[in-house]
């Protein structure tokens, strides 16, 4: 059976740009039905690792649960209360794909702006590069070989509505101003470059 990752966090942790209310639905209800509906398709069989049963699942609901479930606890660790900024290795690559900090913000919030309905926004890293992309629904980077994600954002309604209401662009500025967790971030660059792991789900129990 999959966990639901505990919130590495409080929940009043992330606010004012997340509140605790967002995160009592999003975390409670939203990413633990994604699990229940994953185990439950599952049926008790121990698929092994996460990622191993979403590179494997055909499109439909293993596959859509199992990337959500996915999707969200890389997100909640994404997050930091903590204000943190990338580290040097990790700003030499951005200075190199964004001229700077700035210039990654302006496309990651841009991505996320001009994403058609539900999805996520991400930084990623594919053969040394960094790059701004998104997916759709429940689609997700552990299908791409090579894509190693530093960072992700949400952009499902539920993610930013109570909130935010219809301003997704004020979401996204604030969610890479004030939550963005570099810290993760520069453990992904680093385990893409083959220097320590890249994150995983846990494992079933
Ligand atoms: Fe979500």
């Amino acid at each position: 059976m999959y966990s639901l990752p505990a919130l590495p966090y409080a929940y009043d942790a992330l606010e004012p740009t997340v509140s605790a209310n967002t995160l009592h639905f999003h975390h409670d209800k939203h990413h633990a039905a994604y699990v229940t509906a994953l185990n439950g398709l599952l049926n008790g069989d121990d698929q092994g690792s996460l990622e191993a049963v979403i590179k494997a699942a055909a499109p439909g609901k293993v596959f859509n649960n199992a990337a959500q479930a996915w999707n969200h606890a890389f997100f909640w660790d994404a997050m930091s209360p903590t204000r943190t900024a990338p580290d040097d290795a990790l700003a030499a690559a951005i200075t190199a794909a964004f001229g700077d900090l700035a210039g990654l913000r302006a496309a990651f919030v841009t991505e996320g702006v001009g994403h058609f309905a539900s999805g996520w926004v991400w930084l990623v890293v594919e053969g040394g590069a960094l790059k701004v992309i998104s997916t759709h629904d429940a689609a997700t980077t552990v299908t791409q070989d090579g894509v190693t994600p530093l960072l992700v954002c949400d952009v499902w309604e539920h993610a930013y509505y109570l909130d935010h209401q219809n301003n997704r662009k004020g979401f996204l500025e604030a969610w890479f101003d004030t939550l963005a967790n570099w810290s993760l971030a520069d453990a992904q660059f680093a385990a893409s470059t083959g220097t320590g792991q890249a994150w995983a789900y846990p494992l079933p129990a």
